[in-house]
């Protein structure tokens, strides 16, 4: 049996009371609380920092998985890790050297992963697959939650599935795949025939008001 793992993010939560949200969205089933970081710099938006994330670890009883949207990233890595992340991934176009901001993230006691857009080339994974605890590929370009899946990034789902089951028949580790944007109920089965374990869900979760409803029912597209 698959292990799947759903990771809400609040970027689409109320912000007014995110704390709650927090709480309830576990409540609901969550497995991580998807935390995404946007600087107006790399992205063309502005959401929250490590205080904000700090003030939302008492809320969390799930690992906190934080998308860094941010150039540079560096001392934003130790800022996050202090502020309870327990996964932290960041684009490699905003980092000048990759294999040191990986180290930092693995230096501080979190999980470290590279986030791929959906023209970023798969093959910048190959030098550094033995730092990766997770790769997180975009299925939207960042910056926006709510928008529309896009679907030729199924076909690199596959191919960096494959990637990560060789590398995983060579070396015994197994580095989760993540997948980020539009992502429903009507196409999470067909992320994960492509090859995908952990996935992000903002707008589909958040705008519903029965939380639980909808993550039960991505599980039961999950089971097939
Ligand atoms: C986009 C963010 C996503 C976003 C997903 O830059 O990284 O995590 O919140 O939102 P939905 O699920 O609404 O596409
Ligand atoms: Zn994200």
């Amino acid at each position: 049996m698959k292990q799947f793992r759903i990771a809400p993010s609040i970027l689409s939560a109320d912000f007014a009371c995110l704390g709650q949200e927090v709480s309830r969205v576990i409540e609901a089933g969550a497995d991580l609380i998807h935390f995404d970081v946007m600087d107006n710099h790399y992205v063309p938006n502005l959401t929250f920092g490590p205080m904000v994330c700090a003030a939302l670890k008492p809320y969390a009883t799930v690992p906190v998985d934080v998308h860094l949207m941010v150039e540079p990233v560096d001392d934003l890595i130790q800022s996050f890790a202090k502020a309870g992340a327990d996964i932290i991934t960041f684009h490699p176009e905003a980092s000048r050297h990759i294999d040191r901001s990986l180290s930092l993230i693995a230096d501080a006691g979190c999980q470290a992963g590279l986030v791929l857009n959906p023209a970023t080339p798969v093959g910048i994974l190959a030098h550094v697959l033995d730092r990766l605890d997770m790769v997180l590929l975009m299925s939207v370009n960042p910056g926006f939650g709510g928008q529309s899946f896009i679907p030729h990034t199924l076909e690199k789902i596959r191919s960096v599935r494959k990637l990560l089951d060789e590398y995983e028949a060579q070396s015994g580790r197994r580095i989760a795949l993540e997948v980020d944007g539009g992502i429903k109920t009507d196409n999470i089965a067909a992320v994960a025939a492509a090859g995908a374990d952990t996935f992000v869900a903002g707008s589909a979760i958040f705008g519903q008001p029965d939380y639980r409803a909808v993550i039960n029912r991505m599980r039961e597209e999950l089971a097939g």
